[in-house]
C-alpha cells in the first residue's frame, strides 16, 4: 500500500477540528506540527493511495467548508497540499503525537506502545487506534470520557453507538460496566474495538458487533447507559432507535456535536426531545458540546 500525507497549515486554535475532518475523511491518521508563524500549525493526516483518494480529498474538501460554514475559522483547501510518502513511513508519523493522556479525575488513555506510569485508583485505557477515530486526543473523546466517569454506575450495560477504537467501551468497563455492547458501520473500526478490547483484557465484557443502531437488540434488557459520539445528523436520524434501547430513567451521552451552526445542535436536541429524552448537564470543549440526557419514557411504552 502507498500513502500520502495531506498537509493544511491552520491556526492553533482549529486544529483539532480540522484533524477530525482529516479522521473523518478516512485519514487513517493525523498528527499536528509546528507551523510556519506564531499561533500557527500544520495539521496532517495520511492517506491510502488507492481508488478511494480522489473521493476522499473530494470529502475532506467537503468537511472543510462545511466547518467554515458553521463559523469555525479554517482556511480554504487551496492551501492544502498532498506528497507521495515512503512506503509505511505514515504508521510511525502519526504514533509519534499520541501521548499518554489525562481525562476526567482519573482516567489515563495510553498509546498500546507505550508503558503507562498510572496513579493509585488510575483506570487505564490502552488504545492503538490503527486507522479507526478514537485516541482520546479529540475534544469530543474527552468530554464523552469525562461524562461515563461522572454518569456511569456500577453494573450498568451500556450501549457504545459508534465505537470506532472501541476507546469509551473500554473505558466504561474499567469504570464498572456489566457490559458493553459496542457497534460501527466501519470494518475497520470494529478490528481495531476487537483488538482494543482484547488488550485491555475486557473482552469477556464488551462484544463489538459491525453495524448500525439495527443490528443491536431491543428485546432483552434495554441498556442503563448509551453513549453516541457521532456527528449530529446520525445522532438525530437515530433518537427513536436509541429510545427503544434505552431503559425508562436510563441516561444517554451524545458527543460530536457542534454548538454552531445552531440548526444543527438543535436537530439533535429536537429529534431527542421527541424520543423522551430530557437533558440533564452539557459540557463543552472548544466548539464541541457533550450533553448527558435521561430518559422519561414510560415503563409502558418501553414495553
Ligand atoms: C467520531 S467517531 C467516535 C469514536 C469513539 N467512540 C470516540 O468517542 O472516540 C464516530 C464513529 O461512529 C461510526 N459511525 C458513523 N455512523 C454510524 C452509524 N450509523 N452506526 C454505527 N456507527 C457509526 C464511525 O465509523 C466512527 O467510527
Amino acid at each position: 500500500m502507498k500513502w500520502a500525507e495531506a498537509r493544511l497549515p491552520v491556526a492553533t486554535e482549529v486544529a483539532e477540528a480540522v484533524a477530525a475532518a482529516f479522521l473523518e475523511a478516512g485519514s487513517a491518521g493525523t498528527a499536528t506540527l509546528p507551523g510556519d508563524a506564531v499561533g500557527q500549525v500544520a495539521v496532517v493526516g495520511y492517506f491510502p493511495v488507492d481508488d478511494g483518494l480522489d473521493a476522499r480529498l473530494v470529502d475532506l474538501r467537503r468537511r472543510l467548508r462545511h466547518l467554515r460554514a458553521a463559523g469555525i475559522a479554517v482556511p480554504t483547501s487551496s492551501g492544502l497540499s498532498l506528497r507521495p510518502l515512503a512506503d509505511e513511513a505514515w504508521a510511525t508519523a502519526w504514533r509519534a503525537y499520541f501521548r499518554p493522556q489525562r481525562v476526567g479525575e482519573r482516567i489515563l488513555v495510553v498509546p498500546g506502545w507505550e508503558q503507562p506510569e498510572p496513579r493509585a485508583g488510575d483506570v487505564v485505557v490502552r488504545i492503538d487506534p490503527g486507522q479507526a477515530f478514537g485516541t482520546g486526543s479529540h475534544p469530543t473523546t474527552r468530554l464523552c470520557l469525562a461524562a461515563l466517569e461522572n454518569h456511569l454506575r456500577a453494573g450498568d450495560r451500556v450501549l457504545d453507538w459508534g465505537t470506532g477504537s472501541g476507546i469509551l467501551a473500554i473505558a466504561a468497563t474499567l469504570l464498572g460496566a456489566r457490559e458493553v455492547l459496542a457497534v460501527d458501520v466501519d470494518p475497520i473500526a470494529v478490528e481495531a474495538a476487537r483488538a482494543n478490547v482484547q488488550a485491555n483484557d475486557v473482552a469477556d465484557r464488551v462484544v463489538v458487533v459491525h453495524g448500525d443502531l439495527v443490528a443491536v437488540p431491543t428485546a432483552g434488557g434495554p441498556f442503563d447507559l448509551a453513549v453516541a459520539n457521532i456527528v449530529a445528523e446520525v445522532i438525530a436520524g437515530g433518537a427513536a432507535q436509541l429510545a427503544e434501547r434505552v431503559r425508562p430513567d436510563g441516561r444517554l451521552i451524545t458527543g460530536g456535536v457542534v454548538a454552531a451552526p445552531r440548526k444543527l445542535s438543535g436537530l439533535v436536541e429536537g429529534a431527542l426531545a421527541g424520543a423522551g429524552f430530557v437533558p440533564l448537564e452539557v459540557t463543552r470543549e472548544e466548539e464541541w458540546v457533550t450533553t448527558v440526557y435521561r430518559s422519561r419514557r414510560s415503563r409502558d411504552a418501553a414495553g
